[in-house]
């Protein structure tokens, strides 16, 4: 499968910060990983129109469950699509933590963001103390259980482990940490969406940067990364994607 270099600039960037994306296909217009960017969605067709004719793939940071309608604020799946995303990131922590988002919401987003031929980012992740508690595969376990859907295939799902005590703190698992949480994830998702589960990308975010990447990439089960903030800079986001 090939590995994915996925970035979400979160609340962050505007239009000046398009300049990162030309100086990005500049260094590295064909990586041998797919390379994704997540903008606001605010920049999304402006950075399509800087990103034309190249490699780079974008998608949104979130979608509501329905097409249309009276839902002020939300954006739906189509919109993304139509704005030029191919990606959508759904259930991040920062949403199920500031918006109260459910598995159950995760799931429905991810099936509306799927029929509508977007490729659903789910991601999941324990909290500190739920680590501390020794909590940490029953908690993933129990969100991609309720999160992801299981009748989706490796081209329509990507799964993002991301400890939510390594989001922007410059703290990461150990090694070991990681392979473990990976190695559980492709277990149980094999046992929801069968074989498909070899060939589904799992991504490894929280504080990845350039100093960690090569380190974190080959742990097996490691297929990409969500990356942050590093993602923000040309040649920090470069250097992860020469990593894959
Ligand atoms: O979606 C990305 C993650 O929350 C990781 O953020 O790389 O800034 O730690 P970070």
């Amino acid at each position: 499968m090939k590995k994915l270099a996925a970035g979400n600039w979160k609340m962050n960037g505007s239009a000046a910060a398009l300049a990162e994306v030309q100086a990005l296909l500049a260094a590295h217009p064909d990586p041998a990983c797919e390379m994704l960017l997540c903008p606001p969605a605010t920049l999304l067709a402006q950075m399509n129109w800087a990103a034309r004719g190249s490699v780079l793939k974008l998608g949104g940071q979130d979608c509501h469950t329905a097409a249309s309608g009276a839902h002020t604020g939300d954006i739906s799946a189509d919109m993304l699509k139509e704005a030029g995303a191919t990606y959508v990131i759904l259930g991040h922590s920062e949403r199920r933590a500031d918006h109260g988002e459910s598995d159950a919401l995760v799931l429905a987003k991810a099936q509306a963001a799927i029929a509508t031929g977007l490729v659903a980012v789910v991601c999941l992740g324990e909290t500190e103390a739920q680590r501390d508690a020794g909590e940490t595969l029953a908690v993933i376990g129990a969100q991609l259980d309720g999160s992801v859907p299981r009748d989706a295939s490796a081209a329509q799902l990507v799964i993002a482990y991301e400890p939510v005590w390594a989001i922007g703190t410059g703290r990461t698992p150990t090694i070991a940490q990681i392979a473990e949480v990976h190695n559980f994830l492709r277990a149980r998702l094999t046992a929801h969406i069968g074989a498909e589960a070899a060939n589904t990308r799992l991504l490894y975010g929280g504080s990845v940067k350039p100093s960690n990447a090569a380190e974190i990439f080959a742990v097996a089960d490691v297929d990409g990364a969500l990356v942050g903030g590093a993602s923000l800079k040309a040649p920090d986001f470069g250097a992860i994607v020469s990593a894959l």
